[in-house]
């Protein structure tokens, strides 16, 4: 079953627009309420616009405080890096204070940096809201798979299908330990595994998305799936 509040929206640019708007949204609620804003970062290229969009937004950026879902093994710096591609295109323009940004020490290793998050996060708990984006065999963050050790906080992956093999992940309770989940899902390729979490099947995706996420699909990603017509 998808989450109650799916959306399905024409293209990627819409997706990214209402995700921004909700994002910011949560943004204000958090710092209103408890004066800080922490939220946890998808990778991949889904959340690109979405992000691009958040540095031209009006907000009180030092009340934000950034970590990820997960971070490829590769130097800090690299271009394949979560951490890098978020930089990029909004953190380096907007002024969060850098002790809020807290990138995955993945350069380190994938058992080490595992170890590491897990003690950093540990008294961040909950989250306010936490980004998934939904790759095309339906896992999210670096968890490729429902069965197997997923007991401590923040895992070591090492046998990543989709490159690179050495990753480092918030496990599935860790990325459900917030107050609101955002699933961002564009693109015809991720259509099968879309129509395949709305019929039950046992998915990645399915195991970390809560109930009451917002999911935000656009049309080309949600062609086998039939939304309700309110959802349209
Ligand atoms: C990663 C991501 C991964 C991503 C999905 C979707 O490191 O690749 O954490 O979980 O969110 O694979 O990737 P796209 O957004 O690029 O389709």
């Amino acid at each position: 079953m998808l989450p109650v509040n799916s959306k399905i929206l024409p293209n990627p640019q819409d997706v990214a627009a209402q995700a921004c708007l909700i994002i910011i949204a949560e943004a204000a609620a958090a710092i209103r309420e408890r004066k800080l804003f922490r939220i946890v970062l998808a990778g991949g290229s889904t959340p690109h616009r979405t992000y691009e969009m958040l540095a031209r937004m009006a907000t009180d950026w030092s009340a934000w405080e950034i970590f990820w879902s997960d971070e490829r093994c590769l130097p800090a710096d690299h271009a394949g890096r979560n951490s890098r591609m978020a930089h990029d295109v909004w953190l380096s323009r907007v002024a969060i204070p850098a002790r809020l940004i807290h990138p995955i020490p993945a350069e380190r290793g994938a058992k080490l940096a595992a170890a590491e998050y897990a003690a950093n996060i540990r008294d961040k708990l909950p989250f306010d809201l936490v980004l998934l984006g939904m790759g095309i065999d339906g896992h999210t963050a670096s968890l490729f798979a429902t069965s197997g050790d997923h007991i401590a906080p923040v895992l070591a992956v090492h046998n990543a299908p989709k490159p690179p093999a050495e990753r480092v992940s918030l496990n599935f309770q860790t990325l459900r330990t917030c107050r609101h989940q955002l699933v961002l899902v564009t693109g015809a390729e991720k259509s099968p595994a879309m129509f395949a979490w709305q019929q039950g099947a046992n998915l990645p995706i399915a195991c970390a998305a809560r109930n009451d996420a917002f999911l935000l699909v656009d049309a080309e990603a949600g062609q086998s799936t039939n939304f309700m017509a309110s959802q349209l």
